[in-house]
């Protein structure tokens, strides 16, 4: 039937595109909402019930709605033709070569979207800047989408995405916010009210702010900016804790009950992970630098340098702790995704643990409820360009075991790197019985209850707590 009250494409069927459509056809029944990639394998998963990303809650929206106003699609031309909303939910990923390379953001893929939506549109669209992107994008665009040579009118929005991975199915039906910045001309204005009108569904209409392109686009860097910041600052925190027996995790609840500083966010770890958070700030550093603000510029790029330390920090203290070797050793890792409820291992800080331990020469064995071995090694190509080329005996010296107490039998220590919640119900003792001694405990998360570990007989390491 041809009577949806509005059509909508997605291009980029990941993280973003995918649970964000999901949402918005469940809430929307009326609206015929399709998700296209250029990649057939992530959109023949979407077509399964193994679906190509791991997110609490997702898989039941994705069978309540799938083939009923929600479909996924490769064939890209024929979809954005039938739309009239058009959302750009593709990867930015940090530059590694050119101009900028290690700090600005790449949007060719963004620039690819909006070459192609010119291409094969016959008619107008709104088109929506999802992705993440530099101040000014817009512009850039919606000059590529301007000089179609049909003359064809284009509006161009952006509405950022604040979901975080792990939680992204509640964040998405009760978001704190829904942002939409737009042209602030009489078209401008009309193509926004229509985003709004989309959000209405289910956002309380106070909750969905609009203002200007640059605005939004600007605020999304910044609210990832000041998330990243309170976790530094708090790991900051964390290594003073360990030099003076102060305990990190007191100095978060007397800090946090100041309602002006606010509880969420002060969990010390070894390090944020994320596919975001350090592309954001990096992003943000090279458009204060490109404005010539090199205060602002150094000033956000510490937030990178102490998350840099507190990586390091951790491998360190695992090695000096064990006697200074952990050559030939056996160590059990407990997860490896860059947070609980995700299988996403992109900028992990747990890859950079392993990296350090592989140089070491220890042997790791590696437990995560979620991670796929194959996106180990993608990850660790790309970010730490280490592959079984370069770096022999690589894919042996890491073995992914099949639970827990695989990981951790005949260990010399075992490790906490993700908080999942399995990870607080298991058999201590048992564990405990079946590794080497010392048996050593670093817990990168604060997860696990550390006087019962000490009453087992566990030699306990936590962040920012005495030893
Ligand atoms: P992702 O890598 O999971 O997904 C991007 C998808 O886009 C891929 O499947 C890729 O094949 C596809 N793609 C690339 N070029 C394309 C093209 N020309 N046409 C069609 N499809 C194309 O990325 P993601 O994590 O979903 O992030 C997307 C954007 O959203 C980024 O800008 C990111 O900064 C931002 N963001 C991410 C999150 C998050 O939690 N992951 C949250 C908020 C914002
Ligand atoms: C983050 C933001 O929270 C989202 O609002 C944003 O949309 C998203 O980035 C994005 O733009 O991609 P995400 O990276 O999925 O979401 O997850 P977070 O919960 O923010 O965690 C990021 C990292 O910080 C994780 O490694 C986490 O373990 C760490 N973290 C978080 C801490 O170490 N301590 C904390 O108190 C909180």
């Amino acid at each position: 039937s041809d009577d949806w009250e509005l059509k909508i494409c997605c291009m980029g069927a990941g993280y973003v595109g995918g649970p964000t459509m999901a949402v918005i056809a469940k809430r929307c029944p009326k609206i015929r909402v399709c998700v296209v990639d250029i990649s057939q394998k992530q959109i023949d998963a979407w077509k399964t019930d193994d679906l190509p990303i791991y997110e609490p809650g997702l898989l039941e929206v994705v069978q309540e709605c799938r083939g009923r106003n929600l479909f996924f699609s490769t064939d890209i031309a024929t979809e954005i033709e039938a739309a009239d909303i058009i959302f750009i939910s593709v990867n930015t990923p940090t530059k590694t070569q050119g101009i900028g390379a290690g700090r600005a953001a790449n949007i060719k893929n963004c620039e690819l979207c909006a070459r192609t939506i010119a291409d094969v549109a016959t008619t107008g669209k709104i088109v929506v800047e999802k992705s993440t992107v530099p101040v000014r994008t817009a512009q850039a665009i919606a000059r590529v989408l301007q000089s179609n040579e049909k003359g064809l009118k284009f509006q161009v929005l952006s509405n950022p995405e604040f979901l975080a991975e792990g939680t992204a199915i509640a964040d998405l039906m009760n978001p704190d916010r829904v942002l939409i910045g737009g042209q602030q001309s009489e078209e401008g204005l009309a193509a926004a009210a229509k985003l709004v009108s989309v959000y209405a569904h289910w956002v309380p209409r106070e909750q969905i702010i609009t203002t200007n392109l640059w605005s939004s686009e600007l605020s999304k860097l910044v609210a990832n900016a000041f998330l990243a910041q309170r976790v530094s600052s708090i790991n900051s925190i964390s290594a003073l804790c360990e030099a003076t027996g102060a305990d990190v995790l007191e100095i978060s609840r007397a800090v946090g009950m100041d309602d002006r500083i606010g509880k969420r966010f002060l969990q010390p770890s070894i390090g944020f992970g994320g596919s975001c958070f350090q592309k954001d700030i990096l992003n943000l550093v090279y458009l204060c630098e490109t404005y010539g603000l090199n205060e602002c510029a150094a000033y956000w790029n510490q937030v990178i340098l102490m998350n840099d330390f507190q990586k390091k920090r951790f491998s360190e203290k695992i090695v000096a702790s064990m006697f200074n070797t952990v050559t030939g050793k056996k160590i059990a890792m407990l997860g490896y995704a860059f947070k609980k409820d995700t299988g996403d291992v992109r900028e992990t800080p747990s890859m950079f643990v392993l990296r350090d331990l592989v140089h070491e020469q220890a042997n790791v064995h590696v437990y995560d409820p979620q991670v796929k071995r194959e996106d180990m090694w993608i990850e660790m190509d790309y970010t730490c360009g280490m592959n079984k080329d370069n770096t022999p005996r690589l894919e042996e010296s890491v073995v992914t075991a099949p639970d827990a107490y695989a990981a951790c039998e005949k260990a010399h220590a075992l490790l906490i790197l993700t908080e999942w919640d399995e990870f607080k119900t298991y058999d201590y003792k048992k564990i405990y019985d079946s590794m080497m001694k010392p048996a050593f405990v670093f817990d990168g998360r604060n997860l696990l209850d550390h006087d019962a570990l000490r009453a087992i007989g566990f030699e306990v390491h936590a962040l920012g707590k005495p030893d």
